[in-house]
């Protein structure tokens, strides 16, 4: 076989939020990948980094009160520890906001600009004139101009789905200042995609590039009509590299962010001694990216046409995947299924994770669900009860005596997992990870029977056996190696410890094809433990303690921009001094009872305490928003000197304080932790 150069990268996280589990569906698959070809012995490279730039970044500096680079720096200390807790291993994880990366981005630039690609343009754009920056369409809100529903964002209506540039959007507001935007106007560059049309409609839809269903996708929606120019500009003040010949701009974020692959390489060559060009410009070396569904547009139209501009290698293969929903739904913040990787680590095994990705990843587009009661089988009836049983079971019978001299006869069990090594391998090769795992575990269980017949703890009593016994385990042990190397893209850790308990580190896919003989056995080390569904429930209430309103990151890694409506919708009251806020007397107070009031829509019942014997009775509006049986126990604030009000069912001796216009969107306040009742809220 002759050895490949295969560059591979994974899309470059954000670096305005927190590595989560959806993420790792595509680290994970990544690095499995990787870690495949370079155990077949291919000259195999994995590189990523931070994506640094963009507005994102700049509002999240802001809502910190600090720099970017300091956001930035922060986060890419984050991430990598992040990718390191759970094995997976670049070969070079770089910065967009690199020197490598502006000097990258000055050469493909160069040559589109050189081969005439560029045109500059004027557009129009809304404009806050109190925070002093144009506005990307989705820092814009207001009515949509086709359906009129109010709220949606400038550039769709989540409320009838069309699309519209921001500056049709009616009564638009800007959510960065809560300022009525202007429309002003700038100059913006655009690169002339559509002449690569026909190059784009021969890349996209030959060679196998893609998977099918993107092939059709981009057909479909994209190259059926002439591609438009693509606005690669952004006026300052931008977070990202300044334009060397119109210094007035940006390049917007998607353009440096690929880039950011070139300039990862050119790191880890300059350290390497390597030249980064062999990578890049060789029509020997494979190009793959690994990338979510999400950003297909970008991988598949721009990136090959400015590789195409700046004659460099075209990607060989874009691998895209779907994306990872818990328990069916999308990953939420509230049910503490949104989980961030450091968190998962807190509580769970990082092979675990692993192994169910491994186990459910196919190589379509389809999404994957994570689910609680499947992962906890799978990992412990698989891995614990299959995999690591096998030595657990054999190891320690023939620590003193080592493997047999020769290796006995197994019934065809190591030949067959030998032969199956050609499919699993090709299973890998196309990411159809689990119909690796599932022809893996086939063996697995041939394995654990041929252990189960053979019984060596009963073997174990009858000194007589000794020597069957050693056969036994010689061949459990084998077998138990052969399905780690197969594994060994996956469980990284798990093959080290197979290769240290054998005296043979696990270096080559071949690996499997020989068995070992008359060599020692070391002790045997704790591999793996069963997962407890407590753990579960452990990580998901973290999370769920992690989901402060001031923590960051939502499912598109953004910082949330507070819109202005709220304010808007009821605006302030006339100023009042110190002494009138004094006459209100807020307290801590806890809920005792709660109960809905039978013949109203609206109102509960609440009993609650200012410590002591103080009870009081107070109705409030909250009906519509709570189960009663909920704030049972929860500490609320209450106005304690509101004089009391008669009401059709009873008086009402005081008032707890909410937020929100009402209906559904009521939110009772309550105080931090370690607040207790009685106290006075100043
Ligand atoms: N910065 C861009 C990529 C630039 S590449 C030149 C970006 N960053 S991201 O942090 O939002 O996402 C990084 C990768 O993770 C993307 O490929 C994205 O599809 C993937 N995923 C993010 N959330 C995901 C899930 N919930 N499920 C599966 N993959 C997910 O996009
Ligand atoms: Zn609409």
């Amino acid at each position: 076989m002759s050895v490949r150069r295969i560059l591979v990268t994974s899309a470059l996280p954000y670096a305005n939020g927190h590595i989560h589990i959806g993420h790792l569906v595509e680290y994970i698959q990544t690095d499995i990948w990787v870690r495949f070809q370079k155990l077949r012995g291919h000259n195999c490279r994995f590189f990523c980094a931070d994506d640094t730039h963009g507005t994102a970044i700049t509002n999240r500096a802001r809502l910190e009160n600090r720099s970017e680079e300091a956001v930035i720096a922060d986060m890419r200390e984050a991430h990598i520890q992040d990718f390191a807790g759970f094995q997976i291993n670049f070969d070079n994880y770089g910065s967009t906001n690199s020197e490598q990366n502006r000097e990258t981005c000055h050469d493909v630039w160069h040559a589109l600009r050189s081969k005439g690609f560029v045109v500059e343009r004027e557009v129009t754009q809304l404009y806050d004139p109190e925070a002093k920056q144009f506005l990307a369409d989705r820092f814009v809100k207001g009515t949509c101009p086709k359906c009129k529903s109010p709220n949606q964002y400038g550039d769709s209506c989540d409320k009838c789905g069309s699309t519209y540039s921001a500056t049709e959007v009616i009564d638009p507001v800007s959510t960065l200042s809560g300022a009525k935007p202007e429309i002003r106007s700038a100059s913006h560059l655009f690169v002339q995609i559509e002449r690569l049309h026909e190059f784009l409609e021969d890349w996209t839809q030959n060679g196998n590039h893609l998977q099918t269903e993107v092939a059709n996708y981009l057909k479909g929606h994209f190259l059926g009509e002439p591609l438009r120019d693509w606005d690669i500009s952004r006026p300052k003040p931008y977070f990202g590299f300044e334009i060397p010949d119109s210094p007035a701009n940006c390049w917007y974020v998607w353009f440096d962010a690929p880039i950011g692959y070139i300039a990862s390489t050119r790191e880890w060559c300059a350290r390497n001694g390597e030249d980064w060009t062999d990578w890049w410009r060789n029509p020997e070396s494979e190009v793959h990216h690994f990338i979510g569904k999400d950003i297909t547009y970008f991988h598949t139209l721009f990136w090959p046409a400015m590789l195409k501009v700046a004659e460099l290698n075209l990607p060989t293969k874009v691998h895209i995947h779907g994306f990872l929903n818990v328990g069916n739904e999308k990953m939420s913040k509230t049910k503490g299924t949104f989980i961030r990787a450091c968190d998962y680590l807190k509580f769970l095994d990082p092979a675990a994770l692993r192994y169910y990705f491994a186990s459910k990843q196919g190589p379509r587009l389809d999404d994957l669900d994570l689910n609680f009661d499947e992962f906890v089988a799978k990992v412990n009836s698989d891995l614990v009860g299959k995999f690591v049983n096998l030595p657990s079971r054999t190891a320690r019978f023939i620590e003193q005596v080592g493997l047999s001299a020769t290796y006995p006869d197994d019934g065809g069990l190591f030949a067959q997992a030998a032969k199956d090594g050609a499919s699993i391998a090709e299973f890998y090769e196309n990411c159809d990870y689990s119909n690796a795992m599932r022809l893996i575990m086939e063996n697995a269980d041939r394995a654990n029977k041929f252990v189960e017949d053979h019984a060596p703890w009963s073997l174990k009593k009858d000194p007589t056996k000794a020597g069957e016994l050693q056969d036994v385990c010689t061949i459990a042990l084998n077998l138990f190696r052969q399905l780690a190397t197969y594994l060994a893209p996956v469980l990284p850790k798990l093959a080290e410890q197979a290769g240290r308990l054998l005296n043979q580190p696990i270096l080559h896919w071949d690996d499997a094809q020989t068995p070992l003989v008359g060599r020692p056995v070391n002790k045997f080390e704790h591999l793996m433990q069963r997962v407890d569904p407590k753990q579960i429930a452990a990580l998901v209430e973290a999370s769920k303690e992690a989901a402060t309103p001031s923590s960051d990151d939502s499912t598109g890694g953004a910082m949330q921009a507070d819109g202005p409506e709220a304010l808007q919708a009821e605006p302030l009251v006339a100023e009042c001094s110190i002494d009138d806020f004094a006459k209100v007397d807020l307290r801590v107070a806890r809920v005792l009872a709660a109960e809905g009031v039978e013949k109203s829509d609206k109102l509960v019942k609440l009993t609650v305490t200012l410590g002591g014997d103080s009870q009081r009775t107070i109705f409030a509006g909250i009906k519509t928003a709570y189960d009663p049986a909920t704030l049972v126990g929860r500490l609320v604030i209450v106005v304690a000197n509101l004089a009391p009000r008669k009401m059709r069912f009873g008086t009402s001796e005081g008032m707890v304080v909410a937020a929100g216009p009402g209906e559904k969107d009521i939110f009772v306040l309550s105080p931090d932790s370690g607040a207790v009742p009685g106290q006075r809220v100043h």
